[in-house]
C-alpha cells in the first residue's frame, strides 16, 4: 500500500487527477472504475482542465461507475448519472459508447446488474478503479454486513448511508433505499485502485479501513489485500 497525505482537500484533487493521468498516459485504452461523491469533484474539475489543455485524453477509455440510485432514471437531477455527465462525460472527450453506469430504473433490475457484468467482462474488467471512502466503510455501495457479494448486484443502504447522502436530495425522504453497486469481486480484480478520502470525519473509519481487521463489517478493509492500493488523503496517520 502506498500512502499519500496531501495537506489540503483542493491539493488531492489535483494529485488524483496527476495520478489518474498518469495511468491514462501509459494506457491510453484503459478501463477506469469511476465514483461520484463529493470527494472525486475537484479530480474530476482539474481532468476535465487538463483534457481542454490537450495534456491527456480519455478518446480510447472506457469507464464503468461504481454504482447508482435504484427508481432514478438518467435524467433525474440527483441520478448518479446526473452528476457523471455533469462532472465529466460531456466535458471530456469520451466516446459515448464507452461510458457505463448501471441503469436505475431498469424494468428488470436483477437482468440490469447480470448485464452490467457482461459488459464489464466484455471489457475485460477494470484497469483503474477510482473509490471514494462511506462514513461507514463503504465501497461503491457495498453496505457493512455479514457477507459481502462479489458481482453486481442490489443493495438495502444502511440509515447511517442515507442520511449521510441526504445532503444531495431535498429531504431526508426522498433518498432512495436501495441502489445497485458493482460488487467487491469485481473491484478486487482492478489492476490498480486509487482510494480516495477526505475530511477529520473519515479518520476512524480510514483508520479501521487499512489498519483494522479485514472485515465484512468494513468493506472497505478488504482493500489491505489489494497488491496495487494506493491511498490518497488530507487525513495524516501515521504509518
Ligand atoms: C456514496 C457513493 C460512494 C462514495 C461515498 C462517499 O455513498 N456511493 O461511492 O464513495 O458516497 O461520498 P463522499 O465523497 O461524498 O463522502
Amino acid at each position: 500500500m502506498e500512502y499519500l497525505y496531501v495537506p489540503e482537500p483542493q491539493a488531492l484533487g489535483s494529485m488524483a487527477a496527476r495520478w489518474v493521468a498518469r495511468e491514462i498516459l501509459k494506457l491510453p485504452t484503459a478501463v477506469l472504475g469511476l465514483p461520484t461523491g463529493s470527494t472525486p469533484i475537484e479530480m474530476y474539475k482539474v481532468l476535465v482542465r487538463m483534457v481542454q489543455e490537450g495534456l491527456v485524453s480519455f478518446a480510447q477509455a472506457t469507464t464503468f461507475n461504481l454504482d447508482e440510485y435504484v427508481g432514478l432514471n438518467a435524467d433525474h437531477p440527483q441520478s448518479y448519472a446526473t452528476f457523471m455527465r455533469e462532472h465529466f462525460w460531456s466535458r471530456v472527450d469520451l466516446p459515448k459508447e464507452s461510458v457505463h453506469i448501471p441503469r436505475g430504473s431498469a424494468p428488470d433490475i436483477v437482468a440490469e446488474c447480470l448485464c452490467y457484468d457482461e459488459k464489464l467482462e466484455e471489457a475485460g474488467g477494470i484497469d483503474i478503479q477510482i473509490l471514494g471512502l462511506g462514513i461507514n466503510g463503504h465501497i461503491g455501495f457495498n453496505e457493512p454486513s455479514h457477507n459481502l457479494q462479489t458481482r453486481t448486484h442490489v443493495v438495502d443502504l444502511t440509515p447511517e448511508t442515507i442520511e449521510a447522502n441526504a445532503r444531495f436530495f431535498p429531504d431526508i425522504d426522498s433518498v432512495p433505499r436501495q441502489a445497485i453497486t458493482m460488487g467487491i469481486g469485481s473491484i478486487m480484480q482492478s489492476n490498480k485502485i486509487l482510494l480516495l478520502v477526505s475530511g477529520e470525519q473519515k479518520k476512524e473509519i480510514l483508520y479501521k479501513t487499512l489498519f483494522g481487521p479485514v472485515s465484512t463489517e468494513v468493506p472497505a478493509s478488504i482493500l489491505q489485500l489489494h497488491s496495487e492500493l494506493t491511498v490518497l488523503t488530507d487525513i495524516l496517520h501515521y504509518i
